[in-house]
């Protein structure tokens, strides 16, 4: 896909996840299930993003599935990853339409929180001026906190996407506590020009009230998608995912 299509300021996007499909090829090692070819159908769908990440021990996506996928999309592919020095060359070499900045831990199952921007100032407002110099999009995976939003803000990347985790593991009024949460950071990081996306453990049965926060631009969904094309198929477990982000909304 061609970088210098920029979608702006759209509303209700939907990003998918397709690590899982790699994890499930990982196990035997063999070519199949393809990711690709998966973004493929995911793309076809109607999926808004590719999403997926390039992790340091390589457990899912490797190098060739990176190139092929900006090879091959229409659509923006968005690459998570960690601010470490041999991701950040081969991001610069495949050139994604945006980069997904993670924290990550060699032994975690899926990536547990946020990025402490503060903490790695200086080194962050350093990997973002060389990406933003290539002409890709950055945005920073942050707790939905004000100190991570204003320093996220500081560093000059151009968006957020909040953690809805502990809105995914809440229930009843803690989860609409979570949810109060980031209403107000998606507000706060708006008003200091950043643009806001939202992920992780968002599934069918409770993405509608984070789909409805005003302000969010994209949803980055994969575990609850791929699981459920194990049932339905593919694109069927797309489209619906679609519907509840985009037609359920009054
Ligand atoms: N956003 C980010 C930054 C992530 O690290 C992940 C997990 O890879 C997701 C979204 C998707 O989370 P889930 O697989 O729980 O939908």
């Amino acid at each position: 896909m061609n970088n210098t299509v920029i979608l702006s300021g759209a509303k209700n996007l939907l990003g998918v996840n397709i690590d899982h499909i790699a994890t499930l090829r990982q196990a035997r090692r063999e070519e199949e299930p393809n990711p690709v070819k998966g973004a493929k159908v995911v793309e076809e769908a109607g999926a808004n993003s590719i999403v997926c990440h390039l992790r340091e021990d390589r457990r899912h996506i490797q190098d060739k599935d990176l190139f092929l996928l900006k090879e091959r999309l229409e659509i923006p592919l968005n690459l998570e990853m960690a601010a470490n020095e041999e991701i950040i060359k081969i991001a610069l070499k495949v050139q994604p339409y945006q980069v997904t900045l993670v924290p990550e831990k060699r032994k975690e199952l899926t990536t547990e929180g946020g990025l402490d921007v503060r903490g790695n100032f200086q080194h962050l407002k350093e990997t973002i001026a060389r990406f933003k110099k290539n002409g890709i999009l950055v945005s920073l995976f942050v707790d939905p906190e004000i100190s991570q939003i204003k320093a996220s803000q500081e560093v000059s990347s151009q968006f957020v996407e909040l953690h809805t985790g502990s809105y995914a593991n809440e229930k009843g009024e803690e989860r609409k506590k979570e949810l109060k949460k980031i209403k107000e950071m998606t507000e706060l990081a708006i008003s200091l020009g950043l643009r806001v996306n939202a992920g992780h453990g968002l599934n069918y049965k409770n993405v509608i009230p984070i789909a409805q926060v005003p302000g969010i631009e994209e949803l980055n969904i994969g575990y609850s998608i791929i699981g459920r094309a194990i049932f339905v198929g593919l694109e069927k477990a797309v489209k619906e995912m679609l519907k509840l982000i985009k037609e359920e909304i009054p």
